[in-house]
């Protein structure tokens, strides 16, 4: 039974991501740091689940309240919309989810909203009704403005694509192929107690039954796995670097698929990995870890002339920031945090990477160009010039199994087993 301490630390993450604009991974930070290790993945579990599901159970107590309440409550608000997440998402009795959220009430120094938490939180169990959603922006927990792009992008997937964003991702794991074959690998994860099943996508991809930490899994400190979704780790599927191969990552930090590239393509003579500066020493643990070598590069993507040696590279992979719209129920903030707006903002600066990385491209080189987005404004969008200009580059669009294919990319929608990926490749004559 989650505890009055939980539900409270819970909805202090919740408030602060949707009511003071953090991140969660900050909040998360300030908020985690003092509670006993056993208790993280309860409080995971409402904190993260309210988020994902915020905007139907805050539709809910909004017809609840009688009159909204104070600026000064708004983390009140939190806590209830977290009770509201629980009754229907946990495995716990009712009154039990009840007695912590009034409890919690004291912890947040609003002892006095005790009765009022009590009141709201009884009648809604009473008129059970009210739980049902009233829009499809509270049936798919998504705001307005991103269902109707999300619905007008996939007129036929709109509804999975939602639901998706709404389930728990899975833990997927990359096996090194230097290392380990993943049958092997998937017979000692299982001698050691742990059920997993291969991923039907990726050739590399072991899918966990239950998430665990790293800390726990064999090997990983070793360097025999990676924590991958299983559609990141098409990457290799949509490249085939040549024998001595000069590469470069253009967005590489944390290093997710600049080292899956060099596990399975050891004929690559050299890769660069540039990130911004501050996000390289991260790529740098996931190399040391896995035993990999890349030349590491902290600078802006924007500005070659302030990094670029001027040897042309064979291969690019510009796996772009972006909205994150293919990655929600990974990230539940994003839902919260993006607006209509910023997608343009986003389109804008992909289309200005592509461009200015074109030139530092070998005549017969790729640019596979890549987001976790499953908006095509992100996705084809900001190619379709650089196509058009350069009329040499062809999109290259190979059937695999799994992707739509869009006018010059494939597109992974996110489904049970894996996240929502963009990758198109143009070439140079
Ligand atoms: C989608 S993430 C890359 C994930 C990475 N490829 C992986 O698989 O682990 C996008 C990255 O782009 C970087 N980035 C954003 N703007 C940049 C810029 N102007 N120059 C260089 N890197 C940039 C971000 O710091 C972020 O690490």
């Amino acid at each position: 039974m989650p505890s009055a301490e939980v539900c409270a630390v819970a909805a202090r993450i919740v408030h602060d991501v949707v009511a003071q604009g953090r991140s969660l991974e900050m909040a998360a930070k300030k908020h985690l740091n003092t509670v006993p290790a056993r208790r993280i993945s309860e409080i995971r579990e409402i904190a993260w689940g309210t988020l994902r599901w915020w905007h139907r159970y805050h539709g809910v107590l909004s017809r609840q309240l009688h009159r909204p309440l104070r600026a000064r409550d708004r983390i009140l608000e939190s806590l209830l919309v977290c009770g509201l997440y629980q009754y229907d998402h946990l495995d716990e009795p009712d009154y039990a989810v009840t007695a912590s959220t009034v409890d919690a009430a004291a912890l947040l120094g609003a002892p006095k909203a005790t009765s009022l938490i009590n009141a709201v939180l009884r009648s809604h169990l009473r008129a059970k009704t009210s739980t049902e959603p009233a829009s499809d922006e509270e049936l798919f927990a998504t705001p307005r403005w991103l269902l109707n792009a999300i619905r007008k992008a996939w007129p036929n997937q709109w509804n999975q694509v939602l639901e998706a964003a709404n389930r728990k991702p899975p833990m997927t794991l990359r096996v090194n192929a230097l290392q380990m074959s993943r049958d092997e690998y998937l017979k000692w994860l299982r001698q050691q107690g742990f059920s997993a099943q291969t991923s039907t996508l990726s050739p590399w991809g072991v899918i966990l039954d239950k998430p665990v930490s790293v800390a726990e899994l064999p090997g990983f400190a070793a360097g025999k796995v990676s924590i991958q979704d299983a559609a990141a780790q098409m990457t290799p599927i949509f490249c085939q670097p040549a024998q001595g191969a000069r590469v470069l990552d253009a967005c590489a930090a944390p290093g997710g698929k600049c080292t899956h590239l060099l596990e399975v393509y050891p004929q690559i003579k050299s890769l660069t990995a540039l990130d911004r500066p501050g996000r390289t020493e991260a790529i740098s643990d996931n190399l040391t870890r896995l035993g990999l070598t890349a030349k590491l590069i902290a600078g802006d993507v924007l500005q070659p002339e302030t990094w670029w040696d001027g040897q042309l590279f064979d291969l690019i992979v510009l796996d772009a920031p972006c909205s994150g719209t293919g990655v929600m129920r990974r990230h539940p903030d994003i839902r919260h945090h993006r607006r209509a707006s910023d997608i343009i903002t986003y389109a804008t600066t992909q289309a200005q990477m592509a461009a200015r990385l074109w030139p530092l491209l070998a005549p017969g080189g790729q640019l596979l160009y890549i987001t976790c987005s499953v908006l095509p404004q992100e996705n084809d969008g900001p190619l379709l010039e650089l196509h058009r200009k350069h009329s040499g580059e062809k999109p290259e669009k190979p059937t695999v199994s799994g992707a739509l294919t869009t006018e010059l990319g494939n597109q992974f929608l996110p489904d049970e087993e894996h996240d929502g990926l963009y990758f198109a490749s143009l070439f140079k004559d």
